[in-house]
């Protein structure tokens, strides 16, 4: 089994089997705001395949992006706004895929485009807030809903406020996106390459850290306890929740959302939210795209302060932006050099206590590659009650 985990990260073709297997995941494909008009379209990945994600008169869908007719890609850049329209003979699709403009359709196929009925690849699409997610068709699978579980209200808070101007960093990586996703939750790296920031005051100690599963996906609270998830829940449900220490929250498979302090003024913190989506393109090399934006902060009635951050926020995102890439680019190199010496046989790893999420993102991973059918990691049927998914764990 191990080395079916590691081949994908070796091999083109147990990359492409991974790609398939995962293709009725869930997965996040951007934000809402993306599509904020009448034709306005992105490009997104889901399981290996490039997908379009559009906004048309009657709402948002998602087609594979391979034209119907000898699949040509419909699109090439990585967004723009116009009808869905093939650049190769023109062919022109409606909201539900189905090519309804053929030229001369008559004269080269002997029937009207309807009988044809030549359609796009659909993506089934779901939204908690603002995050778009799609999957290949599983009629069997679950909701968005109950596959994200205590996720899905955070989510949805948090993109209650995310801003069109959030800060964006994209880059290449040369290495597998697990390595990506596994390092984000690897807590006990922070010295050793993030000297300057994570790592300047040293290790955690390791009673400061609280992790909880949540299906396949899992959360870090710092100085966190067994209240500290069911709390920010409801919190985000009210729009109540201003964070004042530092979270983690992976989403299986390749979204992370951070919520970072950049320092204290007035009395008073200043938050960021690091959203990270990591997009597959080859076994060796991914896309690491990150968002960044200011948390909301209680309201004041006092003008002063009102000025005081109004002062202050521009200034510290100017600083915010330059640190996040610096751990980014940290990180990224780390994962290219695991990539370079990745191998199908390698050992398993010995996992640290501030790496045990790693080890449960790898079962979830070997689960859900293995064909173990994905209504399985519905959070609510495992949390606390000792399966596979059901624990989370206080460091004493
Ligand atoms: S391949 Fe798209 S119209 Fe021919
Ligand atoms: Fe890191």
């Amino acid at each position: 089994m191990r080395a079916l985990l590691n081949a994908a990260r070796v091999c083109p073709g147990a990359f492409a089997a991974e790609r398939k297997a995962l293709e009725t995941c869930w997965t996040f494909l951007g934000f809402e705001q993306q599509v904020a008009g009448e034709n306005d379209w992105f490009r997104s990945v889901l399981g290996g395949r490039s997908v379009i994600v559009q906004r048309f008169q009657q709402g948002v869908f998602a087609f594979e992006n391979k034209c119907a007719h000898r699949g040509y890609p419909l699109r090439h850049e990585g967004s723009g706004n116009g009808p869905l329209l093939c650049g190769f003979h023109h062919w022109r699709y409606n909201h539900e895929g189905l090519a309804l403009g053929i030229p001369n359709c008559i004269d080269m196929f002997g029937k009207p485009p309807r009988e044809i009925d030549a359609r796009l690849k659909r993506v089934e699409l779901a939204q908690a807030g603002g995050l778009i997610f799609g999957r290949f068709a599983d009629p069997e699978g679950p909701s968005l809903e109950a596959w994200l579980g205590p996720a899905f209200p955070i989510l949805n808070y948090i993109s209650s406020f995310m801003p069109t101007n959030a800060i964006k960093a994209s880059f290449d990586v040369k290495a597998h996106w697990r390595y990506i996703h596994e390092i984000s939750l690897d807590d006990y790296h922070i010295v050793a390459i993030h000297p300057s920031t994570f790592g300047s005051n040293g290790y955690l100690p390791g009673r400061t850290t609280r992790y909880d599963q949540i299906g396949p996906h899992s959360m870090f609270f710092h100085t966190g306890n067994a209240n500290s998830l069911p709390e920010m829940v409801s919190q985000c449900e009210k729009g109540e929740f201003f964070p004042h220490r530092y979270r983690i929250l992976q989403v299986f498979a390749g979204l992370v959302v951070s919520f970072v302090p950049a320092t204290r003024l007035f009395g008073e913190g200043y938050w960021y939210i690091v959203v990270l989506h990591i997009l597959p393109v080859a076994h060796d090399q991914s896309k690491l795209v990150s968002y960044s934006f200011r948390a909301i902060q209680p309201k004041t009635k006092y003008s002063w302060l009102k000025f005081a951050r109004w002062l202050a926020w521009p200034i510290i995102d100017r600083i915010f932006a330059f640190y996040a890439r610096r751990v980014l680019r940290e990180d990224n190199a780390a994962c290219e050099l695991l990539q370079a010496s990745a191998a199908t046989d390698d050992l398993p790893p010995r996992l640290a206590l501030h790496e045990e999420r790693i080890g449960w993102f790898e079962e979830a991973y070997a689960l859900a590659v293995s064909g173990v059918r994905k209504g399985s990691f519905r959070w609510a049927e495992h949390n606390g009650d000792g399966g596979p998914y059901g624990s989370s764990s206080e460091s004493q």
